[in-house]
């Protein structure tokens, strides 16, 4: 379980984050929902340890923050931005990378690491793409890549930022399936995302986050006024049964 208690997060004066009390259950599907700006990103990346804690705590598994993370570490598909397809590295260099911090200094990957990172590509539907060039591959493949990526640290926590961004409408229900088949298998996957229609169909769990937490609930719990309060007035919800 992840629990966060009073986290603030200010960045040149200004408020990012403001008194994030929040518990994320082992086992569920979560979802981080929020207009652009909301700090979403930014809570991902404390929870992590990519950011430095400013005020407040994190702990995991009961453990703080900290100490967890000299042990254990997360599967993490970082926002689309943030990183270059254009760098001449081959698919399974870059799944590859999901253990590289964890060889040691000097070390280099072995016949069992590929092995592993293939296994991990296999799981993820993009084996047969293993020594294509990552500038060639599709949107969804690419993702598929970053998803082998994440999962070969074989953390109990997978966190994706907007993994569907770049994917069209069949390949994101595809990708989720493969998030929805992680998850049963005992994985506890936080994905933000702005697809709210995918989110409904696969998340369990619902993280309402505009710089404040609106809330953290099951997301049979989450009514349309959490997420208007969340949205303000730039979304609208339409029922599921039309
Ligand atoms: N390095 C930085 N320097 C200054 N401001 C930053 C920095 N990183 C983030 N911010 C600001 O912090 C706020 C929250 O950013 P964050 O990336 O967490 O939002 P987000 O909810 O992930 O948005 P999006 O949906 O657009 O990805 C934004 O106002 C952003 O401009
Ligand atoms: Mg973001």
């Amino acid at each position: 379980m992840i629990q966060v208690q009073d986290l603030q997060y200010k960045l040149s004066g200004k408020s990012i984050l403001e008194d994030i009390n929040l518990e994320i259950p082992d086992g569920v599907f979560a979802a981080i929902i929020g207009p652009n700006g909301a700090g979403k990103s930014t809570l991902i990346k404390l929870i992590m340890g990519l950011l430095e804690i400013q005020e407040g705590s994190i702990s995991i598994d009961g453990v703080p923050q900290d100490k967890w993370l000299k042990k254990h570490g997360f599967g993490y598909l970082p926002q689309r931005e943030e990183y270059d397809r254009s760098f001449p590295a081959t698919a399974l260099d870059i799944t590859l990378m999901g253990i590289a911090g964890t060889l040691g200094w000097g070390k280099r990957c072995g016949k069992e690491h590929k092995q592993k990172a293939l296994d991990a590509m296999r799981q993820c539907g993009i084996e047969t793409k293993a020594s294509a060039r990552i500038g060639s591959l599709s949107g969804g493949e690419f993702q598929r890549v970053m998803l082998s990526r994440a999962i070969l640290g074989n953390s109990k926590y997978l966190i994706l930022d907007e993994p569907e961004a770049g994917i069209d409408r069949n390949g994101v229900s595809s990708f989720f399936e493969l998030l929805k088949k992680l998850n049963d298998a005992g994985k506890t996957v936080i994905t933000i995302s702005h697809d709210l229609h995918t989110l409904s169909e696969y998340c369990n769990y619902l993280i309402c986050l505009n710089r404040r937490l609106h809330c953290h609930n099951h997301s049979e719990l989450v009514n349309a006024d959490i997420i208007h309060k969340t949205f303000g007035d730039t979304v609208r919800l339409i029922e599921k049964d039309y």
